[in-house]
């Protein structure tokens, strides 16, 4: 039962503290869940904001975990997971890695076991329950660990499995890194707004409640994007005008130029981190 499960998190910060809000909001009981980090005023924070138990040794958090969560960064999560073998090979709770670019192969070289791996990419909003995460489970994972780790990352918003772990360099260039294009875009349309005369506080209103209404109306309707657009685009009228000016900037062309150079770098990290000995 999900919210029985004992879960270990190796580091504190964001992207855990964003899960840890999650899931005791779809009603884990913070005891069951025990965090470790070396920074004691970020265990703190956490203790102050949650009530979970933390550590400052990560083996005395994983110790009776049935799942342990290491959201530490890629280039600390070798020598995190180095100590901890002896005990995971030992108890072979689920292991979850959200740490970006590091391939499953590697985590279970370090870990030295046939570990039950779940990898996942999920992005920044699920600092507000709104994220959106892929996961790859490698053929060791359970029917019941598969369950367990989707129950964890719909805690925190949309979790949808992939097939192929070669595709997560994909999906860190579209919902990883998503988030900042649509930022941008929302920067860009603000920008524009107050040259053309708005008040700056009316332009970041305006933009966000209409980049909010639009992601609304395209997870409502059952209609694609292009056809949401051309609905609201008449022949001669003002946003056919715009829309013109985009397509003959190239926009569809620059943006599969930026994701494909996204998804190329998330395959050269992966390529760095998965060098034998490292
Ligand atoms: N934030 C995102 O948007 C996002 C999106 C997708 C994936 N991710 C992935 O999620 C992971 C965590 O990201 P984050 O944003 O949560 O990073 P973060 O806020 O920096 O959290 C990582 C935590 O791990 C601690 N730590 C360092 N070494 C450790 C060790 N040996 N054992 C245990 N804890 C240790 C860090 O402490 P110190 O600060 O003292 O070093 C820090 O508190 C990363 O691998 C990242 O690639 C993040």
């Amino acid at each position: 039962m999900f919210t029985d499960t004992h879960i270990a998190f190796v580091g504190g910060g964001n992207m855990a503290g964003s899960l840890i809000g999650g899931l005791l909001h779809q009603g884990l009981n913070a005891t069951h869940i025990h965090v470790a980090d070396p920074n004691a005023s970020q265990l703190q924070h956490l203790r102050q904001r949650f009530t979970v138990h933390t550590y400052t040794d990560n083996l005395s958090a994983v110790r009776d975990a049935q799942v342990v969560v290491f959201a530490v960064k890629p280039q600390v999560f070798r020598d995190a997971a180095r100590p901890l073998t002896v005990t995971l090979a030992k108890n072979r709770p689920l292991v979850i890695s959200i740490a970006a670019g590091i391939p499953e192969k590697n985590i279970r070289r370090w870990l030295g076991y046939d570990a039950a791996i779940v990898r996942v990419v999920p992005n920044i909003p699920a600092l507000i329950g709104a994220g959106a995460a892929a996961l790859y489970a490698n053929p060791s994972v359970s029917s019941a660990q598969r369950t367990l780790a989707k129950n964890i990352f719909e805690a925190v918003g949309l979790a949808l499995w992939l097939g192929d772990e070669i595709l997560m360099d994909a999906v860190t260039a579209i919902s990883g890194s998503g988030p900042a294009y649509f930022f941008l875009l929302m920067e860009i349309m603000e920008a524009s707004a107050r040259e053309l005369g708005l008040p700056a506080d009316i332009a970041r209103q305006l933009v966000q409640q209409t980049a909010y209404g639009a992601a609304c109306m395209a997870l409502e309707s059952r209609d694609d994007p292009a056809a949401l657009r051309k609905q609201v685009t008449s022949p001669g009228g003002t946003t056919a005008a715009a829309l013109k000016i985009l397509e003959a900037g190239k926009l569809r062309e620059l943006f599969l130029r930026a994701l494909t150079a996204a998804r190329d770098r998330g395959v050269e990290l992966s390529n760095e981190f998965g060098k034998e000995g490292s």
